[in-house]
């Protein structure tokens, strides 16, 4: 299994934020940010510290699943992931993990680059799933998705790839995710 490697990305801007790989130091508070917001998200039972562990571990070794902490300012603000599912990317545990970096356009601005990331690594549709009484609905169709389909409780939405626009960035990888 190739190891995962450790990405950054930031801005040519240089407008935060940078997107850097979540690593074992970053456990503990994606633990607390999924717990602390479990009502917007499936899976709603508290996670504890060995399951996050043994998360990470089964992580490691997906090569096309990445996890990353939004920062600002050299300070983790929150976190986004994206995977290959069989035929297209899908974006999960997009949070807000700080409070007061929140409604600034940052995890907008994130979101977008995390997405561009992912469509210049391999060029297909980017999905995702989100319950319907989430306010994030509105937040994504801001940010360049749109709704493509229902079940009773949830909404898929594909980034709209002809509309969408991402800040100019680049991406460096440096040793591995450890
Ligand atoms: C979804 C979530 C990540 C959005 O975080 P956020 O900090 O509000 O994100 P942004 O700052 O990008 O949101 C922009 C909001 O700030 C406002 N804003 C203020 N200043 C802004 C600026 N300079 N640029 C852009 N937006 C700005 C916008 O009006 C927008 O509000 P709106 O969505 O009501 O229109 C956050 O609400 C969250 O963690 N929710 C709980 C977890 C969750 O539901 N995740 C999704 C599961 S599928």
């Amino acid at each position: 299994m190739p190891a995962k490697k450790h990405l950054r990305i930031f801005a040519v801007d240089g407008q935060p934020p940078l997107l850097r790989s979540a690593e074992i130091g970053d456990l503990e508070n994606l633990r607390e940010w999924k717990n602390a917001n479990c009502r917007f998200f499936f899976h709603k039972d508290p996670i504890n510290p060995e399951q996050q562990a043994s998360w990470f571990q089964a992580f490691l070794d997906r090569t096309h699943d990445h996890m990353f902490i939004v920062e600002c300012e050299g300070r983790a603000a929150g976190c986004m992931g994206i995977r290959r599912l069989e035929d297209a990317w899908e974006v999960y545990n997009v949070i807000l993990g700080e409070a007061e970096f929140g409604r600034k356009g940052l995890m907008g601005r994130a979101l977008k680059m995390m997405c561009r990331f992912a469509i210049e690594d391999w060029e297909w549709p980017v999905t995702l799933r989100v319950l319907k009484e989430n306010p994030a609905v509105g937040w994504y169709l801001k940010n360049g998705f749109e709704k493509i389909s229902e079940e009773e409780d949830h909404f898929y939405l594909d980034l709209n790839r002809l509309e969408f626009e991402s800040p100019e960035m680049r991406v460096e990888t440096e040793g591995e995710v450890r």
